[in-house]
């Protein structure tokens, strides 16, 4: 496996790809209310791309090996499912929590990242499991800089989700990315601490934890992407797309909504 090392001009193209990524979460907020529809929300933000920032869904039609193309351009994944869900006629109601999952491709280079949004009153565990959430990718934000091991990041997010009652997903993980939509590294949201990968330098990853109120175990439904929880439980997910420094890490995928890092991590 080999991991790329950016070039500052590849860099400078995920700043904008990434920043791009996070308006797509910004400009849907204000629409991911009761009543729409996922397909709704995958059309808003299908024209917001391609429309105003001139980019690709990167989503639409992707076909990893073993897959179908992916028929939309974004993963809305509502309650119980924790990735790739395929938008529908589903109708976001009062205490759903939904995941929105964007990933535009903008002069060639990929910026990914993903929210949780609260669909009115919600309740407390459904509450905690997001914050918990948040505060799990943030603390695997904290230990990326270089000379660090990627099981760093695992270990911590697999330390937090675990003392607050919560199981990790261990079937799907961060990613790198750049050119290429998902490449090396892989970047499990579990593991222990100084193993894998060293981190270094130019290196840009996702992180992405999907964290599950109850057992880890998931399933793949019928449609053959979206994925969900053996257990029925609750799941979260928070993404942002990363990059290595001289001196720590830079996140990539920030915006003017994006909501801040929780104050008390590092
Ligand atoms: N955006 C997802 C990720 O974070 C990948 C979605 S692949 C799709 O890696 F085909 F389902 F869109
Ligand atoms: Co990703
Ligand atoms: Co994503």
């Amino acid at each position: 496996m080999s991991i790329s090392i950016k070039t500052s001009e590849e860099i400078e193209k995920m700043r904008i790809a990434g920043r791009l990524a996070s308006e797509v979460l910004d400009y849907v907020e204000p629409f991911v209310k009761a009543g729409i529809t996922t397909d709704e929300l995958d059309r808003l933000c299908h024209d917001y791309t391609v429309n105003v920032q001139g980019a690709i869904p990167a989503p639409l039609n992707y076909a990893p090996k073993g897959y179908n193309p992916y028929p939309k351009s974004i993963c809305a994944s509502v309650n119980h499912q924790v990735c790739h869900g395929v938008p529908g006629d589903r109708v976001l109601k009062n205490g759903d929590i939904v995941n929105l999952d964007v990933t535009p491709i903008k002069n060639g280079y990929h910026g990914d990242t993903s929210r949780m949004y609260l669909i009115g009153e919600t309740s407390i565990q459904a509450r905690r499991l997001c914050e918990i959430t948040f505060e799990c990718l943030w603390l695997g934000i904290s230990v990326v800089r270089p000379g660090g091991r990627i099981g760093d990041i695992g270990a911590i997010i697999q330390k937090h989700a675990e003392k607050n009652g919560y199981s990790v997903v261990r079937e799907y993980c961060g990613h790198g990315i750049g050119a290429k939509f998902h490449e090396d590294p892989q970047v499990t949201h579990y593991g222990k601490v100084g193993t894998g990968p060293l981190m270094e330098p130019g290196m840009i990853f996702t992180i992405e934890p999907m964290i599950n109120a109850g057992k880890a175990g998931i399933r793949e439904m019928a449609d053959g992407w979206t994925i969900v929880t053996k257990d029925h439980s609750l799941s979260a997910q928070w993404e942002h797309t990363v990059l290595v420094t001289a001196t720590g890490h830079e996140v990539l995928t920030l915006s003017a909504g994006c909501r801040p890092k929780p104050d008390w991590i590092a």
